[in-house]
């Protein structure tokens, strides 16, 4: 039966780019919409820029223009990125629309006549010069408990103490600098405490995940709390119907926004937009979300959905977070790596398996490991996959007038493929991507181990085995398209290009059976190269220097830029750090790195090797024989180009600008510096 499903994913925010953490998510939710349109069901997938609230506000004034035209700026920013991904949304749109506002409306005065919500008055900072409210995130302090300079409103960095805000001892508000006063002021309080019983009866009745059912059973032990969904001018966002000066809170009206979407693609579509959001509708709806927004989405979004008559979602799928070689993204370790940055180098594709291959239905956090990923893609997709067709394809072109046979030799082990159709769907249907690309994988395997075997190559030397060569080359074309029909999903330009090649309408899956014979097809082109280490380095490098590059707030200094001073130490730790005069005696390239230089250093007593990442500041030729600074006694460490046996002193923001110390001449190869 086909089925009728409205797909979203959680909607960017609208003041920073789209960098390879958000990216886990639109990919996992495209790979199953494209699974989903390919298995012949009708799907819409919409999303939108979510563009409200204080750090959107603040930001436009900054850069010293209007919100509209900083969202307007960054949604073309948002579509570029996700378009080169191949982000396939039917609609991407924006929460400050007109739509979205007709709906937050309506959805807010349904719960309003309802009785669903309150209003009271409340005392928060106020930031007297800026004369606004400020959010916890704008007000900065010491920390109450261990004193920590430079601390925000709600937690500490430095010693992990949550508070509140009026806690912070010398608090000062981020956005002027002004001490922060206390004002009251009349609030809306949506009532979820109103739909206990159904939302416990909602979260346990399948529509989430196991993990996340039982983290929601703690969130009803301690007790549902009125939601806050008013704030005060000055605020980007909708006014409140019935009280002038008022705004809707961001959170209220973005998964409005889900909404917002669907309606304006509906009308320009012609799909029935009553008929997905009726309390009764047999269509589905579907929110694919991070982790950190289950609250929103499981609580609050089914409340205010079932306070106003519409239907509720019938699934929220989330998932974990995305760490860069086990860490979380950083910007000083060259980890935070924006979408933008990715694509200067490397092709989406690969990034799209990377991700299919370590996706599954849980929430665990997923991690990118640079070297594992390079490995990954040379082995799967281009040693596997793209490797099959490349050793079949120039045969049917050259021998057999680009035709393939009219029968499959090997009937048995093409079933073997196609029989694994509803076990990979299945996979799919269910999010295990990484255990459906486990046993595509295995099948590429095969069909290799098959070629390997029967080895074209050689019979297409021998006299009258032409007949061999064509059955064979027709089996491993076949197979290939049966792999390239799983993973389309997860390729699609590949899958588009394979097309080509085989000549072949768009692939569904219910054609994946039905095998090519007796059919021209094109003449190969590769399809897909190595990762080389250099572009991998070349990611790294360029997310560093995003740092420091970005913008400063006019209206407080920035300290993204400088890296935070480390922890005291004692000067008993400064003295076991053994500083010598080094002379270099030799500095070459490194094949295959674009920072690193391999300098050779004579301290008197011993040579060391040292990998130092100031190629981009110095050719080899003008350090040979010059002096500067190491590191003695610093633990080896094997990097992937061999030993560093030490460090030298650099300083400078990097790039051209970084030198290493180049003390008198007239020092000694292997003194002491003090
Ligand atoms: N604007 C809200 C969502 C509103 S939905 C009605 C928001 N925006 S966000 O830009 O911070 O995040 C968008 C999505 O990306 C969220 O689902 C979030 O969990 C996800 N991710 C952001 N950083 C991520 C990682 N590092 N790893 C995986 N997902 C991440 O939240
Ligand atoms: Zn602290």
């Amino acid at each position: 039966m086909q089925r009728k499903i409205l797909v979203t994913s959680a909607l960017p925010y609208a003041n920073g780019s789209i960098h390879l953490g958000h990216l886990v998510e639109y990919i996992q939710t495209d790979i199953w919409v494209r699974f989903q349109k390919m298995r012949g069901h009708e799907c819409h997938y919409v999303c939108a820029d979510d563009a409200h609230g204080t750090p959107i506000m603040l930001r436009a004034q900054n850069e010293g223009i209007t919100p509209e035209q900083l969202i307007e700026n960054v949604s073309k920013e948002h579509q570029a990125d996700f378009a080169e991904f191949k982000i396939n949304f039917d609609n991407f749109y924006s929460t400050h629309s007109s739509e979205n506002k007709a709906l937050a409306s309506q959805i807010y005065l349904a719960n309003r006549d309802a009785g669903h919500i309150a209003t009271r008055t409340i005392s928060q900072a106020y930031d007297p010069e800026k004369e606004m409210f400020l959010p916890d995130r704008f007000i900065k302090g010491e920390c109450p408990k261990c004193g920590a300079a430079d601390q925000y409103g709600d937690n500490c960095e430095a010693c992990g103490a949550t508070y509140d805000p009026t806690e912070l001892k010398n608090p000062i508000s981020a956005v002027s600098g002004a001490t922060p006063i206390t004002k009251d002021s009349e609030h809306h309080f949506f009532k979820l405490g109103d739909f206990e019983q159904n939302l416990k009866s909602w979260t346990q009745g399948g529509h989430l995940q196991a993990e996340v059912s039982h983290k929601l059973n703690e969130w009803f032990e301690s007790g549902l709390q009125d939601w806050d969904i008013s704030r005060d001018a000055p605020y980007f966002g909708f006014e409140i119907p019935d009280a002038p000066n008022k705004f809707f809170y961001v959170w209220l009206d973005a998964p409005i926004g889900y909404l917002a979407s669907f309606k304006n693609y509906c009308d320009r579509s012609g799909t029935d937009f009553d008929e997905f959001m009726k309390p009764d509708s047999t269509t589905e709806m579907i929110h694919f979300i991070g982790k950190d927004i289950i609250y929103f989405h499981a609580l609050f979004w089914p409340a205010m959905l079932q306070g106003a008559g519409f239907r509720l979602p019938n699934s929220i799928f989330a998932h974990g977070f995305l760490t860069v070689d086990g860490k979380k993204m950083s910007k000083s370790r060259g980890t935070f790596i924006k979408a933008r940055t990715y694509l200067d180098h490397l092709n989406p594709e690969y990034l799209r398996y990377y991700f299919a291959a370590k996706l599954g239905s849980g929430i665990d956090d997923i991690d990118l490991n640079l070297e594992d990923f390079q490995s990954r893609i040379n082995s799967d997709l281009v040693g596997k996959v793209v490797n099959i067709a490349s050793r079949c394809a120039g045969f049917i072109s050259k021998r057999f007038d680009g035709k393939l046979a009219d029968t499959l030799s090997e009937q048995a082990l093409f079933d073997d493929f196609i029989a694994q159709a509803d076990t990979i769907a299945d996979k799919m249907e269910k999010r295990e991507f990484g255990h459906a690309m486990r046993d595509i994988m295995a099948l590429a395997d095969k069909a290799n181990q098959y070629i390997d075997e029967m080895k074209p190559w050689a019979l297409a030397k021998e006299q009258g085995k032409d007949q061999q060569v064509h059955d064979i080359c027709t089996m491993g074309i076949n197979l290939f398209r049966v792999l390239i029909a799983y993973l389309k999903p997860v390729l699609p330009t590949t899958a588009t290009e394979a097309e080509a090649f085989l000549n072949i309408e768009p692939l569904q899956w219910n054609a994946i059976a039905t095998p090519l014979l007796n059919h021209n097809i094109s003449k190969f082109k590769p399809l897909m190269t190595r990762i080389e280490s250099d572009k991998i380095e070349a990611i790294q490098h360029a997310s560093k220097e995003t740092m420091t590059t970005q913008k400063p707030a006019p209206t407080k200094p920035d300290t993204t830029t400088i890296e935070p001073i480390l922890p005291e130490i004692s000067f008993d730790d400064f003295a076991k750090i053994d500083l010598r005069i080094a002379k270099i005696v030799n500095a070459e390239h490194v094949e295959g790195a674009d920072k690193l230089l391999k300098l050779t250093l004579d301290i008197g007593l011993a040579e060391k090797q040292v990998f130092a990442g100031i190629k981009s500041a110095y050719s080899p030729e003008d350090l040979i024989g010059k002096q500067t600074v190491m590191v003695a006694n610093l633990a080896p460490r094997k990097m992937r180009f061999g030993l560093s046996e030490g460090m030298v002193l650099a300083a400078g923001p990097g790039g051209k600008d970084l030198f290493i110390l180049n003390p008198d001449a007239g020092a000694q190869a292997g003194m002491r510096v003090k």
